[in-house]
């Protein structure tokens, strides 16, 4: 869909439908809902009056307009109480009244910003507006091939505005534009089936993304993983067909020689959990479990088109964990790149395996920070539940600052204790390391075993295995890919190149 701008006034605008964000009470009324209910002779005050309608949140009312305004319906789409509303409920409200509308065919929409509700938030709100329309929009469709043409899609949303606002409208709409962009970028990855996204396909993808400017994508192969000594990521790739691939993607818009954010995302591209296979209930799901990686790769995307002033450093091991002839064996021992030793108790728990190379290879880069996000546990969902990221990490700003971005962009992230006694849970009979620690606290002594691989470097780590994948529908996330952290990632580094 197309938001496009338009100097102008709402009650003037020929559409299909406006769109009206309303309060739960009729005092709360806006000037430019007020506006529109006078021109209407209050249509809008008859349908709350007789109760059809009574703003909560997004909950959608379609009033024909019978000629009185230039539009033909008006969709009011309920935001709850004044006093209550946020940027979460302005999302959700603007997904909801979008699918309404595309639901019933309506392909052309307009809408205004109403500041009265969100005066001291003017940025945010617009970009909330856009994110929530555009995101609640997505839907995965390249597989279905019969009846397409029943497939519903919006074309265009009209945002209708005062000179005054016309330059800020745009510029917030250019860059939701680029972080919706990102977010829908790395559903599709996600989304996609595990015999289409390969690590050769998600490397393509990189490949693709470095056709930007200050973006250069290299692939380490087999091959140079071998010479490089990159055992525990060769390891869990040896049970599979598929090649892996490291994959490695600069970005440079900060000064020459500043040190860059280093960004690790985990690039399972089927997680059948190897010799310590999984059930077959739900494995067909761990075609997300590349989920970190697609991440990664939207955020340094996203950067680049915002042309943020920093030097970013995305690095997606990617491979496949299947139980063919050459696969790990529960009791093998891998010489990790880093030159510690892994005992593999359990070749389910492989992430940690393949992070723990590409964490290594990122301290190359001397990085000012490392986040790694991956779909690492299922302990994660059992302690925080399915909405909700785990954080880890000892460097107080890199979280402080994370937690912060959450709150603007919605997204929930709890953090999980990473006192050095979990460490004990991993150490090895044999090796330096076993990798894991059994099902008490999993989720922390995974993070534990990632902490053995980042030196002295401020990193935090982020388990994303329950928010990746939504099995029901969200307001602004249809069911399936979610496409977390991207945009929580891009809030983090926008407010870093504020700096
Ligand atoms: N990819 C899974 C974690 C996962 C589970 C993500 C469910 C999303 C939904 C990971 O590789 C895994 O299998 N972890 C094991 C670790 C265990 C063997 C120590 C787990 O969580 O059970
Ligand atoms: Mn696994
Ligand atoms: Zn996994």
């Amino acid at each position: 869909m197309n938001i496009t701008v338009k100097k102008g006034n709402l009650a003037d605008t020929k559409t299909q439908a406006i769109i009206l964000g309303v309060c739960e009470s009729e005092k709360d009324f806006s000037k430019l809902v007020a506006g529109i209910d006078q021109k209407t002779g209050g249509l809008i005050r008859d349908v709350m009056k007789k109760g059809d309608f009574d703003g909560k949140p997004s909950q959608v009312c379609l009033i024909y307009t019978r000629g009185t305004i230039q539009a033909e319906r008006i969709a009011l789409v309920g935001l709850g109480k004044k006093k209550e509303l946020d940027l979460e409920k302005v999302r959700g409200a603007f997904a909801k009244v979008m699918q309404h509308l595309r639901g019933l065919k309506i392909g052309d929409a307009a809408t205004s910003m109403d500041w009265s509700l969100l005066p001291d938030q003017k940025e945010q709100f617009a970009s909330a507006l856009v994110e929530g329309a555009k995101l609640g929009l997505y839907q995965y469709t390249p597989y279905k091939t019969v009846n397409r043409e029943d497939l519903k899609e919006m074309r265009n949303l009209e945002m209708v505005v005062t000179p005054d606002d016309y330059p800020l409208i745009l510029e917030e709409i250019r860059k939701s534009n680029i972080i919706t962009d990102a977010v829908c970028f790395a559903r599709d990855l996600v989304s996609a089936p595990s015999n289409d996204m390969t690590p050769k396909i998600m490397a393509d993808h990189a490949r693709k993304i470095a056709k930007r400017k200050n973006v250069s994508c290299h692939v380490l192969e087999k091959g140079k993983m071998k010479a490089l000594g990159m055992n525990a990521l060769l390891g869990v790739a040896a049970g599979s067909h598929q090649p892996p691939k490291l994959i490695i993607l600069e970005y440079k818009g900060g000064n020459k020689g500043e040190a860059p954010i280093a960004f690790v995302g985990k690039g399972l591209t089927f997680d059948s959990g190897g010799i310590s296979i999984k059930p077959a209930e739900k494995m067909d799901e761990m075609k997300t479990d590349m989920s970190g990686g697609a991440a990664v790769m939207a955020v340094v995307m996203a950067a680049a088109d915002l042309k943020l002033p920093l030097n970013i450093v995305g690095l997606v091991p990617a491979t496949e964990n299947m139980s063919g002839g050459g696969a790990l064996k529960p009791g093998d021992i891998l010489k990790s790149y880093s030159g510690k030793t892994i005992e593999v108790l359990n070749t389910d728990a492989e992430g940690r395996l393949i992070l723990a190379d590409a964490l290594s290879y990122a301290l190359r880069y001397k990085p000012a920070a490392i986040i790694d996000v991956a779909t690492l546990t299922g302990a994660c969902i059992i302690a925080l539940g399915e909405d909700v990221i785990g954080m880890l990490g000892k460097d107080e700003q890199i979280k402080k600052d994370i937690s912060k971005a959450a709150q603007t962009t919605g997204e929930l992230v709890w953090e999980l204790p990473l006192w050095d006694s979990y460490s004990d849970m991993i150490k090895s009979d044999i090796a330096d390391y076993k990798n894991t620690g059994g099902r008490v606290a999993s989720t922390i002594t995974a993070a534990a075993f990632l902490s053995k691989f980042v030196g002295d470097y401020p990193w935090v780590h982020l388990d994303i295995a329950g928010p990746a994948w939504t099995t029901k529908d969200k307001p602004y996330i249809p069911k399936g890919a979610s496409g977390a952290p991207v945009r929580l990632l891009i809030e983090y580094l926008q407010n870093r190149a504020k700096k």
